[in-house]
């Protein structure tokens, strides 16, 4: 760490997380109690998940209440993983299980896993002590222990897991990760208890995509700051265009998969044009239909003298594309199994041949009709499911060069007498590492408090949660729900696999719907917001402030287990 700290993060490290009372100063309160199963699976997939997760599948979720589940009060040993990409919040977590295993007994100890998930396969560790995490409180990054996005898969490496935690004699392992880690965590959680190893695996929900939510978690943790780090940025940029009044300015929002960051920061600044993929998947459009649904909002802006706006997309939208994602299907295919061929081919200057003879021909034909630096983004490395690394495209390059392309059509025919002049960003990595705004740092204090008391009740395999988050941290109702309830089962790479699913923006919610009823009304007026800054300090109307998407999406409660006689 730096020996110069800055003046906010100095203040910040005497900011304490508010919480709701049962989480708060020693845990005297805290106890475990049962509520009602999830609502489970649909049938043939709850028969493939109990077979995948005979002890674990089916098992209770817990709510965290005063004073009813006794735990016992012992010193416990416990580790953490960080795991996948950084989100504001993460460091939180790990100060929050540590603050919790010593609020219920001062002896405990907590151990980092360095470098995500490869420090357990290696038993890489560094003991987290009381005076290493005060320097952490507060701050974004994941830099006290790392992360990594390697995988725990194989009979071997989760063998290799169970010996180094059952060498560690650790109570709890809590994996702090994305969709993928925490189905990870299941697995190692049922792996643990068939060879009797004793760690409970618990897990906590991290991405700033957003898209580990449903079945109980409302928002995944670090999505609130990095969407008010994006929001803030693409504001200022509105306002940049609005007074230069010469530039279309294109960003391109990280979000692998779902266009949540997207929508937020269209929800929080209102853009000109917001393209989210999943509507274009739904709408079946053509890259050439979305190209000139943005060209027409640049005329018409043109018509009325603003040669100047914004547009939003999400870096997945190039795989929500039918046809590029077609395509992008096929290349996954080719490069994965055919990876050390198609190397071969390249090098010898014959790559386009090699792939040609085996993309089908409408795929053969749009790649080949793709701009050069689009298609080298294309053939990169796959990531380590195999997929396109999307945030190594350009999508903001080829959809500006091909709106130009179009409007220069226009031009020549009468229709468009404008001028177009382009900057693009991409936001993304700016994000990640933030500090996290209120919102996420007392939220992921209470996940790990939360998480501390998972493994002090043995209740392995379950995710810690955070419900009725919209009503501030007074009313927060902390959890714990059973890791299986949130999985399905997806044909992976040929095989039916269960999968916690990546939840996609879902068209008929509430932030869909205002975005759909208001966004007409943005394309040719400038009806900008500016947010802003993340604000640390002052009134709780700015600095507390949620955001839309889960304000929108907070009307009726999102999660009631049946009969949870709550
Ligand atoms: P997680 O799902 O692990 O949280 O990471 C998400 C993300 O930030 C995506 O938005 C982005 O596409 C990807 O990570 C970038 O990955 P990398 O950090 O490996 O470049």
């Amino acid at each position: 760490m730096s020996t110069r700290v800055s003046a906010l993060e100095r203040a910040r490290r005497d900011y304490r997380p508010r919480s709701p009372r049962v989480l708060a100063d020693g845990l005297a309160a805290a106890g475990l109690t049962e509520v009602a199963r999830p609502a489970p699976a649909a049938v043939d997939e709850a028969d493939a998940l109990r077979a995948a997760f005979p002890r674990t599948f089916g098992r209770p979720a817990v709510r965290i209440v005063p004073d009813r589940g006794g735990l016992a009060r012992r010193p416990l040993r416990v580790g953490v993983v960080l795991s996948g990409g950084q989100a504001p919040g993460g460091h939180n977590v790990v100060v929050g299980l540590a603050d919790g295993i010593r609020a219920l007994d001062a002896g405990s100890r907590l151990f980092g896993f360095l470098g995500g998930p490869r420090g357990i396969l290696t038993g890489d560790t560094r003991e987290l002590g009381p005076d290493l995490l005060e320097a952490y409180r507060n701050t974004g990054g994941f830099d006290l222990i790392g992360s990594g996005r390697d995988k725990i898969e194989t009979d071997e490496q989760l063998a290799a897991c169970r010996d180094v935690c059952a060498a560690m004699d650790l109570d709890g392992l809590l994996v702090v990760g994305g969709d993928d880690s925490n189905t990870n965590a299941a697995v190692l959680a049922e792996s643990f208890e068939a060879h009797g190893v004793r760690t409970a695996v618990v897990g906590a929900p991290k991405t700033i995509d957003g898209d580990l939510k449903g079945g109980g978690i409302e928002i995944s943790f670090g999505f609130d700051t990095a969407t008010k780090v994006y929001s803030e940025l693409i504001g200022n940029i509105a306002r940049d265009a609005r007074s230069a009044g010469k530039y279309w300015h294109f960003v391109r929002l990280m979000g692998r998969s779902a266009s949540h960051v997207t929508l937020e920061c269209a929800l929080a600044t209102q853009p000109n044009v917001v393209l989210v993929g999943e509507e274009v998947r739904e709408r079946g459009a053509t890259l050439d239909r979305v190209v000139e649904d943005v060209a027409r909002v640049v005329a018409r802006r043109a018509e009325v003298g603003r040669d100047y706006g914004v547009c939003l997309l999400p870096e997945g939208l190039i795989e929500f594309v039918p046809e590029m994602g077609a395509l992008i299907g096929e290349l996954n295919r080719i490069l994965g199994s055919e990876a050390d061929a198609f190397d071969e081919h390249r090098g010898r200057g014959e790559g386009a041949t090699f792939l040609e003879r085996r993309l089908s021909p409408d795929a053969a034909h749009l790649f080949g009709a793709l701009p050069e630096r689009i298609r080298e983004q294309l053939l990169l490395d796959r990531d380590a499911h195999g997929n396109v690394q999307v945030s190594k495209i350009d999508t903001e390059a080829l959809v500006t060069a091909k709106v130009a392309r179009l409007l220069a059509r226009w031009k020549d025919e009468g229709r468009y007498r404008g001028k177009f002049s382009v900057q693009t960003h991409f936001l993304g990595y700016e994000g990640r590492s933030a500090a996290p705004s209120n919102f996420d740092a007392d939220y992921t204090w209470s996940l790990g408090r939360t998480a501390a008391l998972l493994v002090a009740g043995g209740r392995g395999g379950t995710i810690a949660s955070i419900g009725n988050l919209a009503a501030g941290p007074q009313r927060w109702e902390p959890r714990g729900i059973p890791l299986t309830s949130l999985m399905g089962v997806e044909t992976r790479r040929g095989r039916r696999v269960p999968v916690i699913a990546k939840a996609l923006v879902r068209l008929d919610t509430e932030p869909f719907a205002t975005f759909a009823r208001e966004r007409t009304g943005w394309e040719v007026e400038d009806d900008y917001v500016y947010p802003g800054p993340v604000q640390y300090f002052g009134p709780e109307e700015v600095a507390g402030r949620i955001t839309e998407t889960l304000r929108l999406e907070s009307g009726p409660k999102p999660w009631r287990s049946e009969g949870a006689g709550e």
